[in-house]
């Protein structure tokens, strides 16, 4: 009788996928130190880099698709983030990953870190470009329509944002919660029409190793 209703009220089924959003949304976001934060800004740059990759094979894939261009116009070469103090101009347009790219450029972390971080995005982007790109696209509103939202609402619940990158990551972060939520015109809006599953797993699977092992904390959590 409950999957009748739930039929009737095209409820989507749970996927695996959202578990692995939960276990990222659970990590000990409140007890980052700023360093930790530095190499979350520092890894979640190569999930950007990612993330608008796939906005511009989802746009060159479907040319006539008003809302994921819309989309795009929101994520790339866009100065929906200006200006930002250190980062980006009054008015100055630029990708997301650019913003992040300067952000994290900015941060307080030793070149170890950076070679660190450098081989984790490595790792993450190859596996990544691995996957289909029609999957790559099927992931957009599970970035979109919710998934990053709750995930930034986790992030922020770290304490100290008191220093110029951090503050500009924090700035992205707010940014793209009001970005992504508008019911009619945010971000998931523009692309709830693409349906994901659990062939998107993988990606998400992914993103959440490349936080994890960036962190040392989170590993020590785990
Ligand atoms: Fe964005
Ligand atoms: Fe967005």
């Amino acid at each position: 009788m409950q999957l009748a209703q739930d039929e009737t009220m095209n409820v989507s089924p749970r996927h695996a996928y959202e578990d692995v959003i939960d276990e990222m949304c659970a990590l000990p976001w409140s007890e980052l130190s700023r360093h930790d934060l530095n190499l979350v800004a520092g890894a979640y740059q190569h999930f950007s880099t990612q993330f608008c990759e796939t906005v511009e094979i989802a746009c060159a894939r479907f040319p006539a698709d008003r809302k994921l261009i819309e989309l795009r116009d929101g994520e790339c070469d866009t100065d929906n983030l200006s200006p930002y103090p250190g980062v980006a101009e009054p008015g100055e347009r630029m990708n997301h990953d650019e913003f992040m790219r300067r952000t994290v450029a900015m941060a307080d972390l030793t070149p170890a870190d950076r070679s660190k971080l450098e081989a984790l995005g490595d790792a993450y982007l190859a596996t990544a470009r691995a996957v289909d790109p029609a999957i790559r696209i099927l992931s957009l509103p599970s970035y979109e329509d919710g998934g990053l939202e709750r995930l930034f609402r986790a992030v922020l619940r770290a304490e100290s944002w008191d220093e110029p990158s951090l503050a500009a990551f924090q700035h992205f972060l707010v940014g793209h919660v009001s970005l992504d939520s508008n019911p009619e015109t945010g971000h998931g809006a523009l692309c709830r029409h693409l349906r994901p599953d659990d062939r998107i797993l993988p990606l998400w699977r992914a993103f959440q190793t490349l936080l994890v092992d960036a962190v040392p904390r989170f590993a020590q959590a785990g």
